[in-house]
């Protein structure tokens, strides 16, 4: 089972769980009870987003949808040039929808945005 260390944007640990493949991430981290904000629970109003990056530190691709794009760029999370990429390159860290994205096999550090 993937491991999810949620953190503070400062890097405090909120949480450290254990979850299943297809795990919606916003239920894991409610479980948690995670001080994750978050409104609609449909991908629309861009409040949960999160910062993700892979426990080893390791550079990931990102396929976000078109939808999760476009309302990452509303959040003001990317930029045009991201949004306009169904592919996102390798990076360390990705900005993506904690009610939009399923827990997947890898190990997850995934930074809560404080407001
Ligand atoms: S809660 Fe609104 S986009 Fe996730």
């Amino acid at each position: 089972m993937p491991t999810l260390r949620f953190e503070s944007e400062a890097g405090a640990l909120l949480a450290e769980v254990e979850a299943m493949p297809g795990d919606l991430l916003l239920d894991v981290a409610r479980l948690a009870d995670v001080p994750l904000h978050w409104r609609c629970g449909q991908g629309t109003c861009g409040t949960c987003k999160v910062r993700l990056a892979r426990l080893d530190g390791a550079a990931y691709p990102a396929e976000p949808g078109r939808k999760e794009r476009n309302v990452l760029l509303r959040a003001g999370a990317i930029d045009n040039a991201l949004a306009a990429g169904e592919r996102w390159p390798p990076a360390t860290r990705h900005w993506r929808l904690a009610c939009h994205l399923a827990v997947g096999d890898e190990n997850w550090r995934v930074e809560c945005p404080s407001f």
